[in-house]
């Protein structure tokens, strides 16, 4: 079936800022470790959310600030699922995850170390558990589909897998500006320790930063998206790892954990900050010194809050501020609340998408027996992805509705043919971000708007005429059952710090598709194609590969024909 590209416009993109993504928080079997709580992330919550572009750099590995560990280590156990969120917004969770801007593939990566605190994470080590790229048949990339979770990327451990301490990091690749070969990496780093008797070892590691792993000019990073030729591109990296046996495992199991424990002593953790109660007092000068020691611990509390904020640093101020409370009013008994538990109960999600292996994650079986008898027996440690199918080509191949640009006229029977759309109001919004109400905490990233070469924005010819009606767009335009002021598609957007767009459409035919003005420089070609049409006979868009967000378009469809309006917002 093809896919008429009509409606579209391209322009000049509005100044505009843009949030990016931090890997915020890990779950552990789909418990939550504490927001910020083990991972390495930029410490400055300013720019914490930044991408990094220079493939070269030991930032590559756990992110700026990435080769100096933080104080906890989460524990896992063998065969755990590990589940990495990515906010925009780091310290607000309710926010969307990722803006739907960034299309590309992600990865788990897994680096075996001596201790979780000390490695610098860059270097020699890393071998991948999964990864996910574009899936041809949903038009989707793996970002599209970690939004759609909630922005969680889950992997499960290969079972068996040798115990101690690791590095665990996820990766994010967005694509939008590849075409330059910039293309952004997201990344962070969970410090692990694997409770696990097992001796599973990857057969190979690559270095990251390294070329094994990515450097510029390679294919996964230099990348037009825009093309339609998705279905080809090879994600980052090496091969999801296989495994094997380590027959040296006595000489350097690590079975119990003794770094990176959040003391029992802790009543309020923010992060990799541990809270300690305050020395009980029975006069004055007890209790004004136990205020201040309380002042002394927050304020290193604040400085050490991440990007996912300091909602626990509140509580631990708020509590500094009752003791003082208390010395006023000469009650000298103290403190209150005394050892009252200020942590946050540990949520537990619902983990949703699990992106199994795919191209490894088999299971060595005739290798040497270990020879540690704290070694798990293979009986215990299934070959839990050796099933993990490999790729159908057809799978990847194109589909010829994402290539090509079909002229309206010739092309309307085939999807007139195929209504399979209800809604009966507005068919497609696509929204600009708005982003005027960043938290001071978490400023977005972007400050700069690349200029649009005006060739680049020209409209196509078929988005700006009015067609000749054909006699197949006869069909569907002989049952019109609308108002002809009901808007076929809409774009809105480049409203950045407003968020309500200014249009009359409300019902999206699937979820909406923001793509920022800032990076629509990177989109030579706005594609979108009318896929259905619904009962009443309006067409129906429900794909795009790029969409202009700086104009709002309406088109009406009358028995006339088409007919448009086209509004600029810049
Ligand atoms: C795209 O990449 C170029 C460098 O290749 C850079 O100058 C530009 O700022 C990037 N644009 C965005 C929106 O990231
Ligand atoms: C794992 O094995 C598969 C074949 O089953 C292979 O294609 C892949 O390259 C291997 N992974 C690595 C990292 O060598």
């Amino acid at each position: 079936m093809k896919t008429p590209s009509i409606l579209f416009a391209a322009l000049a993109a509005a100044p505009t800022v843009m949030a990016h993504t931090v890997w915020s928080v890990l779950y552990v079997d789909g418990e939550s470790q504490g927001d910020g709580a083990g991972i390495r992330m930029r410490k400055d919550p300013a720019k914490a959310s930044f991408p990094l572009v220079d493939y070269s750099s030991d930032d590559m590995a756990c992110n700026v600030d990435g080769t100096k560990g933080v104080n906890f280590v989460s524990p896992v156990k063998d065969g755990s699922t590990l589940t990495f969120e990515m906010r925009s917004w780091p310290d607000n969770p309710s926010k969307e995850s990722l803006d739907r801007g960034h299309y590309g593939p992600c990865a788990v990566y897994l680096k075996k170390v001596t201790s979780a605190i000390d490695d610098k994470g860059a270097g020699d080590g890393w071998f991948k558990l999964m990864d996910d790229g574009y899936h041809a048949d949903t038009d989707k990339w793996c970002t599209d589909r970690l939004i759609d979770n909630k922005g969680r990327l889950s992997v499960e451990l290969p079972k068996g897998l040798e115990g101690g301490y690791y590095l665990a990091r996820p990766e994010v690749v967005a694509l939008h500006n590849a075409t330059n070969g910039q293309a952004q990496f997201y990344t962070g780093c969970a410090q692990i320790f694997l409770e696990s008797t097992g001796s599973l070892v990857p057969e190979s590691t690559v270095a990251i930063p390294g070329p094994d792993y990515v450097s510029a000019g390679q294919s996964s990073v230099k990348f037009n998206i825009y093309v339609g030729k998705n279905a080809e591109y090879q994600v980052p990296g090496p091969a999801v790892a296989n495994f094997t046996q380590n027959v040296n495992l006595a000489s350097d199991a690590q079975l119990q954990q003794t770094e990176g424990l959040v003391p029992s002593s802790c009543i309020a953790q923010s992060a990799n900050w541990c809270g300690k109660e305050v020395a009980s007092y029975s006069d004055e000068t007890g209790c004004w010194a136990s205020g201040e020691d309380c002042w002394t611990q927050g304020k290193k509390c604040w400085a050490e809050a991440p990007a996912t904020g300091g909602s626990v640093c509140q509580l631990w101020s708020d509590k500094c501020t009752a003791i003082n409370d208390q010395c006023k009013a000469k009650n000298f008994n103290g403190p209150p609340n005394k050892g009252k538990v200020l942590t946050p109960k540990r949520e537990t999600i619902d983990i949703g998408l699990i992106i199994k292996p795919v191209g490894g994650g088999n299971i060595e079986s005739g290798s040497a027996a270990p020879k540690s008898s704290a070694a798990a027996p293979k009986s215990s440690a299934p070959p839990a992805f050796t099933s993990a199918p490999a790729l159908a080509p057809s799978a990847y191949e194109p589909k010829s509705d994402m290539t090509e640009t079909p002229n309206p006229s010739s092309t309307h029977a085939s999807f007139i043919e195929t209504p399979s759309f209800s809604s009966t109001v507005s068919l497609l919004t696509f929204e600009g971000g708005a982003y005027g109400d960043a938290p001071s905490s978490a400023p977005p990233a972007f400050t700069s708007a690349p200029a649009l070469a005006p060739s680049a924005y020209e409209p196509k010819s078929d988005a700006i005429s009015t067609p000749a009606l054909s006699s197949t767009q006869a069909s569907f335009i002989e049952t019109p059952s609308f108002s002809s002021t009901v808007p076929l598609l809409s774009f809105v957007g480049g409203g950045y710090g407003d968020a309500s767009p200014s249009t009359s459409t409300k019902k999206v035919a699937k979820p909406t598709t923001k793509v920022p003005a800032s990076e629509y420089a990177a989109a030579p070609k706005p594609t979108a194609a009318a896929e259905a049409v619904d009962e009443n006979g309006m067409v129906v868009v429900t794909k795009t590969n790029v969409v202009v967000v700086t104009e709002t378009q309406y088109v009406t469809l009358t028995a006339g024909g088409y007919r448009h309006k086209r509004h600029r917002r810049y």
